[in-house]
């Protein structure tokens, strides 16, 4: 199958209701698009009404980041972000969607202290979130950790290269071009059990390497177009979120300034006394 085709599943753009042939993205069909070249789409998401749009227009996986901490809750980083919001925000996106694969990002100290500490919490995103899959970033070091949860029969999706978790010792948002350590990290995360694995913030080439060296689809996120699929964060590529804009993302839209767009229409409509009209009022 050609690269581009969509996995089988796709509704069409709008529609709310599933059709009853159609049923969800899982872990083999990620594994599957790996084989048959058929590239991977995934968005973040962190609350119902967004997962329902990215739902409904056919993306293939939702990952509910911890990104969450800056593009919600406004922090500078992730760090914060506890388990309990991120079960929080999981369950949301959980009723939002019918298709696709639902994966629930692994905060800050939630599995870095013991394998055992991180297939409890893994468990919580799972029973409690409605997660399908998790994601946790680091690869060589967080091998027991991968190991321990894909036991446990929870998919694990990996993160290497620029793990936002690491930002102090990155000392900030950086590419990260140490290929030799990116390469042992994608390959300690493949052989720990991991399902898929996200890319970011590395070169090109190297990711295309790393893409060619596993079998499990890689994810990319700013490194290139040799991964077997992409992730943005939702809100960087609909233009809703303005503090950072990453060169690696692509603007689909400019949904924040439509926003305000509209606001400054409605309220100079009700400062004119323009809205409420008769159509919006009652006898
Ligand atoms: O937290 C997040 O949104 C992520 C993606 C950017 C991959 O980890």
């Amino acid at each position: 199958m050609a690269a581009g085709t969509k996995l089988p599943l796709n509704r069409p753009n709008g529609s709310t209701t599933p059709p009853v042939e159609e049923r969800r993205v899982t872990v083999p069909d990620f594994l599957a698009a790996k084989v048959r070249g058929v590239r991977l789409t995934m968005l973040t998401a962190y609350d119902y009404t967004m997962a329902r749009l990215l739902d409904g227009a056919g993306v293939d996986g939702i990952l509910v980041g911890d990104s969450l901490g800056m593009v919600v809750q406004g922090h500078e980083h992730s760090l914060s972000v506890t388990l309990e919001e991120m079960i929080y925000h999981t369950r949301m996106v959980a009723r939002g969607l019918h298709r696709s694969l639902l994966v629930a990002d692994m905060p800050f100290m939630s599995f870095q202290v013991s394998p055992e500490q991180a297939l409890e919490n893994a468990g919580r995103l799972v029973k409690e979130g409605a997660a399908h899959a998790v994601k946790l970033e680091g690869g060589v070091r967080s091998a027991p950790a991968i190991a321990a949860i894909s036991r446990a029969d929870i998919p694990v999706m990996g993160h290497i290269g620029l793990t936002p978790q690491s930002v102090r010792r990155f000392g900030g948002f950086r590419v990260q071009r140490d290929s030799d350590r990116i390469m042992e990290d994608a390959l300690a995360t493949e052989q720990a059990g991991a399902f898929a694995l996200v890319v970011e913030c590395v070169p090109a080439e190297l990711a295309r390497t790393i893409t060619a060296a596993v079998k499990i689809p890689t994810i990319g996120i700013g490194a290139g177009n040799g991964c077997d699929g992409q992730i943005l964060v939702a809100h960087d590529m609909l233009g809703l979120f303005d503090a950072l804009r990453p060169r690696f993302v692509k603007q689909y839209a400019e949904v924040g300034k439509e926003i305000q767009e509209a606001v400054q229409a409605y309220c100079r409509e009700v400062r004119e006394g323009v809205f409420p009209a008769p159509e919006h009022s009652f006898r």
